[in-house]
């Protein structure tokens, strides 16, 4: 895997400043538009997760919904969405959380979660941690069992580690 994930890490796009002064975008998107780079993403993913004992992908909007669907049809694992604010029918359950360049709100459906099902988090980056941690603080809500959080890209000198109290795997990692 090392020589793959140094190829990922070769390949993936950074833009300086967007979409502010000051932040360096590592586009996520340059590897999944590559039918080869995507494809390595996709396993490493699978290889990982395969290992744990898993009932749900969770994967966050919308970067994590790339992932997540890929790796919930390769291991025949379903599939649950946290969305952004409004888009979700039915009971949600909801949290704001903050970005690395503002604010936002993450939601959940009440019933799209059994009691202590076994979950895995996934998506495609972690900079400050405040998305998992919402995603972390939903799941929690409706009790499932948050067995890892599983993400592409880690920014490893900013504060995740501070806010992300489950264990968290990157395979990428940068300082922002
Ligand atoms: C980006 C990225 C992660 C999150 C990481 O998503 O895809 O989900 O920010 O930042 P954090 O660790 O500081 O929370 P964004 O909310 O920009 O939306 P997108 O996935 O729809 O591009
Ligand atoms: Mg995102």
């Amino acid at each position: 895997h090392d020589q793959d994930i140094k190829y990922l890490r070769d390949n993936l796009t950074v833009y300086p400043n967007f979409p502010k002064p000051g932040i360096n975008f590592r586009d996520t998107f340059s590897l999944f538009r590559n039918q080869i780079t995507y494809k390595k993403v996709i396993d490493l993913f699978s290889d990982h997760i395969s290992k744990l004992e898993v009932d749900v992908i969770v994967g966050l909007e919308s970067r994590g919904f790339i992932l997540g669907g890929a790796i919930c049809y390769n291991l025949g694992i379903p599939f649950v969405p946290i969305r952004k604010k409004g888009k979700l029918p039915g009971k949600v359950i909801e949290y704001k959380y903050e970005l690395e360049y503002g604010q936002d709100v993450f939601e959940i459906q009440e019933c799209s979660i059994k009691p202590n099902q076994k979950v895995v988090i996934v998506d495609d980056l972690i900079a400050t941690g405040g998305s998992c941690m919402a995603a972390i603080e939903l799941l929690k809500k409706v009790k499932a069992q948050i067995i890892e959080c599983v993400i592409l890209v880690e920014l490893s000198d900013l504060n995740w580690k501070k806010n992300v109290s489950v264990p968290t795997t990157s395979f990428i990692k940068f300082d922002s």
